[in-house]
């Protein structure tokens, strides 16, 4: 199984988000791709009406955040009571803009995690190095901290999912060299394996890459240990999201 997550951030109104679902399903509908997991992850005031376009699509419904808690004086949040009732599947979790500009932390990202996965919700956690950090060398140390720091012995692996973003390749049009996708791929599943102790179940956690992904490298990044790809810019336009089929496609 492979894996699309197109996270369209905050750069469609909810009309061009319901088009854009739209645009996915007739592909879907008319190519065989029941070998690609295709996630699409509306703002969350799209969701509700993105799920009903995706109903019976085998396409999921994503979302970009989640509190992390059930209930509280928390203005503005969403609850993963709230995803689960939208009928949510996952939600992107400690994305760099988050910890970026809303000051997410990793005990943050952490609980967030538990509270997704408790509710049944499919868990895409976000890690990545900034440019400083992988400047100093630092990148695999950064990776496997923030995988550490998120995930603990009892964390149920089979909702799980990873995302190797490196911040410094986000929006920026230069994705990382593929061999160094792997390199932290390997890191990321050794270090799953290490707090969990449960080296085979590990290898069945999707591992994806994302950063500055569009239909033209997809391949590359869309093969073992990787097992997809979560892209941004290029899953917001109509003609990038149609790329992005069509080379996954290619290869079902
Ligand atoms: P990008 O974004 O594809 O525009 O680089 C990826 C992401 O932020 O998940």
């Amino acid at each position: 199984m492979k894996y699309l997550i197109a996270n369209w951030k905050m750069k469609l109104t909810i009309a061009e988000s319901m088009a854009l679902a739209r645009e996915a399903r007739e592909y879907v509908e008319s190519h065989d791709t029941a070998d690609l997991h295709i996630i699409l992850c509306p703002s969350h005031a799209a969701l509700s009406e993105v799920g009903k376009i995706l109903s019976g699509s085998g396409m999921s419904l994503g979302a970009q955040d989640v509190a992390q808690v059930d209930r509280a004086s928390l203005t503005g949040a969403t609850s993963p009571l709230h995803l689960v009732e939208l009928g949510v599947a996952a939600v992107i979790i400690g994305h760099s803009e988050r910890r970026a500009y809303f000051g997410e932390t990793d005990e943050l990202v952490h609980h967030k995690v538990k509270a997704a996965l408790a509710h049944g919700l499919n868990a895409i956690v976000c890690v990545g190095e900034r440019k400083e950090e992988r400047d100093r060398g630092e990148t695999e140390a950064i990776v496997r901290r923030q995988v550490r720091a998120v995930v603990e012995a009892e964390t149920a692996l089979e909702k799980l999912a990873v995302a190797y973003e490196p911040v410094w390749a986000i929006g920026t049009g230069t994705p990382v060299h593929p061999e160094d996708a792997v390199v932290q791929a390997e890191a990321i599943r050794d270090e799953l394996a290490k707090i969990t102790g449960k080296a085979e179940e590990v290898k069945k956690v999707p591992i994806l890459y994302g950063g500055s992904v569009d239909g033209d490298n997809v391949l590359l990044f869309t093969h073992s240990p990787l097992n997809g790809t979560l892209v941004g810019t290029a899953s917001q336009s109509k003609e990038g999201m149609r790329a992005l089929l069509e080379a996954l496609h290619s290869i079902l």
